[in-house]
């Protein structure tokens, strides 16, 4: 028996379809929901830095390091890109019919911050995409959700 549902939100196009499918699942089962994102520590795509309310400094183009410019994103910014997503992934579940929809994030470990509050909070399913913001098509699997399988003592649906 599904009672609650956890779905991990990175800001991706995957993560926005694994939502979708944790939602539906949730209607269906009438299970619970708990969409939760852990701070972007890596490059943060264009798309999703336009979720920050918070001012995230350009740098000049010169001074420039090879990605380096994508750890420019300041703490606030992170946090406020947090709560854009939480809020849109939520605003979905709910107008899908889900009627208990819950939004956390944390800073960390991906992997270790999903796993952790799936277990914090007895979700009997991780949702998640097969992949995210990070793009190397060659790859079957992002490193996440790869750590979450084999983490979570408990069943994990990638969505691809
Ligand atoms: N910071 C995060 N917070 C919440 N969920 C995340 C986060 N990062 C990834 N996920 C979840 O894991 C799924 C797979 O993303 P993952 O990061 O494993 O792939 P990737 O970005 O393509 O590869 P990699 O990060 O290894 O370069 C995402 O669709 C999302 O559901
Ligand atoms: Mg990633």
């Amino acid at each position: 028996m599904i009672k609650k549902i956890l779905a991990a939100v990175d800001g991706s196009k995957h993560s926005d379809k694994a939502v979708d499918m944790a939602a539906e699942m949730a209607q269906r089962f009438g299970a619970d929901l708990v969409i939760v994102h852990s701070l972007i520590h890596g490059p943060v795509p264009q798309e999703v830095r336009k979720l920050s309310t918070e001012k995230i400094p350009e740098i000049p183009p010169m001074s420039m390091g090879g990605a380096s410019v994508d750890y420019q994103v300041p703490r606030a910014a992170l946090e406020s890109i947090a709560e854009a997503l939480l809020k849109n992934a939520a605003e979905r579940a709910r107008a899908s019919g889900v009627a208990n929809v819950d939004t956390q994030w944390d800073d960390g470990d991906p992997a270790q911050v999903i796993v952790g509050m799936a277990e914090k909070q007895g979700a009997d399913l991780i949702v998640m995409g097969s992949r995210g913001l990070g793009d190397f098509k060659g790859l079957l699997m992002g490193s996440v959700s790869h750590k979450v399988q084999n983490l979570f003592d408990g069943s994990v649906l990638t969505v691809k």
